[in-house]
């Protein structure tokens, strides 16, 4: 057993964050985090219907309440104000006491007000040390480093250098790794780098769980890092995807027409909106079975993935690799 800042905090058995994954990250995958003892989670804009949301966040609820050491789940919460949802949905967390969000795009000092007013905790998504001083100042109980390779948003910097940059600036905050970690080689790196545990993403998108295609899953267990490209045309913001032959269609970049229009003062939010919700479409036909237009978002920890397992059995792997590693010494 591993004890970091993160299982004590939480009074968890495993240092891992589930990761929260748009049209990925359901409510089952959630409960099988709760029974495993470890956090799961799952981004609001899953749950797009606010009664859908409640109904989901109840049942959350009183799942960890029936199990005997659950783990923990917690909310992702998109607090930039292209969200139209994010009013509505922080306010049915806060009505129904979620006990962990995971902030990102945006500015949290609301989600951690309020949050804070009940005892629970909120985590930072962060990809430099500006945005890392600014959420420190607001009162973020840990910052989640996202690094080079994530799925997702990736940040730019490798995280041999985040992680050690944030722990010697913000000493009494847990710092959480993300991006790239599939294995628990990969975890017990960062714990050495200083990380108090890591959030994971790609590897449960290849879980029976995972409520995405199966022509999806058996993508991430097939591709590579070297199929891993950053593309602008989902959200304006690069995200990582495979790079699947619908992927090569569409290209990379948005123009410069659209460059300016997201760049404006006046017609930003407005564009990124309806960019996002355009990319929002896309994303949700490449989910389902059956799709030629496949936009499937993953990360270079794909590298690792090579078959689909019940979540169940993927954290049974990572704590056995993890102790492999830590038993093994250098030669
Ligand atoms: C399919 C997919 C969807 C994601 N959606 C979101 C999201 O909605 N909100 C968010 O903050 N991060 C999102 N992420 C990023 C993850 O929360 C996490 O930072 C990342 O998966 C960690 O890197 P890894 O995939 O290499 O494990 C997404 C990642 C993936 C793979």
């Amino acid at each position: 057993m591993v004890i970091t800042p993160l299982t004590k905090l939480f009074n968890i058995n495993f240092p891992v964050i589930m990761a929260p994954m748009f049209l990925v990250s359901d409510i089952n995958m959630v409960k099988a985090a709760i029974k495993n003892q470890i956090i799961g989670t799952f981004p609001t804009l899953n749950y797009r219907d606010t009664e859908k949301l409640e109904e989901v966040i109840t049942e959350l609820n009183r799942y960890s309440s029936e199990i005997e050491n659950p783990g923990v789940y917690g909310v992702n919460l998109i607090t930039q104000k292209s969200n139209p949802y994010y009013k509505k949905h922080l306010e049915i967390c806060i009505k129904h006491k979620v006990p962990f969000y995971i902030t990102s795009l945006g500015n949290p000092k609301e989600v951690i007000e309020e949050a804070h007013k009940y005892g629970a905790k909120v985590f930072c998504d962060v990809t430099n040390l500006t945005h890392a001083e600014k959420v420190y100042k607001l009162g973020a109980d840990g910052i989640i480093a996202v690094g080079l390779g994530a799925g997702g948003h990736a940040g730019p910097d490798p995280l041999q250098i985040l992680i050690p940059a944030l722990k010697n600036k913000f000493k009494d905050l847990p710092i959480i790794a993300a991006g790239g970690i599939s294995t628990g080689v990969g975890l017990h790196s960062v714990l050495v780098l200083g990380a108090a545990g890591a959030s994971l993403g790609t590897v449960f998108i290849a879980s029976e769980e995972c409520p995405v295609s199966v022509e999806y899953k058996n993508a991430v267990v097939k591709a590579t890092s070297e199929d891993i490209v950053m593309t602008e045309r989902l959200s304006g913001t690069p995200s990582s995807i495979i790079n699947t032959e619908y992927a090569k269609k569409i290209g990379y970049k948005q123009s410069w027409f659209e460059r300016k229009l997201s760049n404006n003062s006046r017609t930003k939010k407005y564009f990124k909106m309806l960019v996002q919700l355009k990319g929002m479409k896309k994303l949700e036909k490449s989910v389902k079975p059956g799709n030629y237009k496949n936009l499937w978002i993953a990360g270079k920890s794909v590298e690792f993935i090579n078959e689909i397992l019940p979540i169940e059995k993927i954290i049974e792997k990572l704590k056995n690799e993890l102790n492999e590693s830590l038993n093994q010494n250098i030669k």
